[in-house]
């Protein structure tokens, strides 16, 4: 009995120090808690009656990353202007409800191919595989629900160069078409030198074909305040994959030389952009791919932004023979984003580190068959620094 109420006293005691003690040590308390509340991943709804998390990545300079398992989107991604101002420089929504519904793959991780798979179909070893047809007559970016679409697993993991985020992904046999599970991985990791790093393996127990990229929409105003026009371009192509009416290679690949698609110095997008071309009237603008000049195996710079008023510059590495630059041709400010943001016309671009579009069904290209056995692996950095 005594005991007990020995028990109930210090009960009592322990609730008035918490409740009743100096309000400085409140507030610490309460600054700790949120730090730590901050770091877990935080709720972001459900699909496929799956739960699905917003993540944070940080470095020391303040550079964070959010991204969620669903469709391993990067929702937005805050780093420096010249004068230290951190802001978001990716285009997104804020709730998941948004991305559900009408999302032209912001941020998202693009899988089993991303670009375009001449109407919908190809051949492996002699088989032929039919697609969803979901742009045009033509498949684009995995079909109708795409990697961009499902809820991957999900563990924050630590490296030795940063937070990071490893999502995995079972692709099953058949799955929109495609032949073979696929077991993909996919990790991000936030470096201090200010990159996100994105790793992708795969494997198979089939013949299969993969393609995998991100498909972020940058605009490095900040915050996305205006058009990409007078963001400045360099890619690192002496040629690139020309396209017909439905963007699709017709096989050959063509210099960039004398052409709009010259960026091998920094060019405006703008500076060219409404030129009188046939390659721009297909694309609406720039939307095709670069064949980059890759020096072998490992990373080659792929890319440069740079965004004069803000001075941010973006610089794209990667292991992939291909860069596709999409202008923001369809952005029409129907789509309402972050913080209330309509993306209007061109206001956001997309870069993305890949294989040639088609490349099933063009034999001169680089292969993206994976056989079981082999493990698919290829990089990509996305570096942010000013000037
Ligand atoms: C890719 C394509 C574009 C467009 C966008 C999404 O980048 O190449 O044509 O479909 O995706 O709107």
């Amino acid at each position: 009995m005594k005991s007990k109420l020995n028990l109930g006293l210090l009960l009592v005691a322990f609730v008035c120090v918490l409740a009743c003690g100096p309000k400085k040590e409140n507030n610490e308390t309460e600054t700790a808690d949120t730090t730590a509340v901050s770091n877990e991943p935080k709720e972001f709804g459900e699909a496929d009656g799956k739960k699905v998390s917003l993540y944070t990545l940080k470095n020391s300079h303040g550079v964070e990353a959010h991204i969620t398992n669903y469709g391993g989107i990067i929702t937005s991604l805050m780093v420096p202007d010249k004068t230290g101002k951190l802001e978001d420089v990716v285009l997104g929504y804020d709730n998941l409800a948004d991305y559900q519904k009408d999302s032209p793959y912001f941020g998202a991780l693009i899988g089993r191919y991303g670009n375009r798979i001449a109407k919908g179909k190809f051949t492996l070893d002699g088989e032929e595989y039919t697609l969803a047809v979901n742009n045009g007559v033509n498949t684009l970016h995995g079909g109708k629900k795409g990697f961009d679409k499902v809820v991957w697993d999900a563990e924050k993991i630590t490296t030795d160069e940063g937070e990071g985020l490893k999502l995995n992904y079972v692709s099953p046999d058949m799955e929109e078409g495609y032949p073979g599970e696929l077991k993909v991985e996919v990790t991000y990791v936030l470096t201090d030198d200010n990159s996100l790093k994105i790793d992708y393996t795969a494997t198979t127990d089939k013949k299969t074909i993969v393609n995998l990229t991100n498909h972020s929409y940058f605009n490095l105003t900040g915050g996305v305040k205006g058009d990409i026009l007078g963001h400045e371009v360099m890619i690192n192509a002496d040629k690139f994959v020309p396209i017909d009416s439905t963007l699709i290679p017709e096989g050959q690949l063509e210099s960039v030389d004398g052409t709009p698609f010259d960026f091998r110095e920094p060019t405006a997008i703008g500076a060219r952009i409404g030129e009188d071309n046939q390659q721009l009237t297909y694309g609406g603008g720039y939307d095709h791919c670069w064949v980059l000049n890759a020096d072998g195996e490992g990373m080659t710079k792929a890319a440069s932004v740079y965004e004069p008023k803000s001075g941010r510059l973006m610089e794209i590495f990667t292991t992939e023979p291909g860069l596709q630059f999409y202008s923001g041709n369809f952005l029409d400010g129907s789509l309402t984003g972050k913080g209330g943001v309509a993306y209007k016309y061109r206001w956001g671009i997309a870069l993305e580190t890949e294989h040639y579009p088609d490349s099933p069904n063009q034999p001169d290209f680089p292969s993206v068959e994976l056989n079981p056995g082999e493990t698919y692996h290829t990089s990509t950095t996305y570096k942010f620094s000013t000037k």
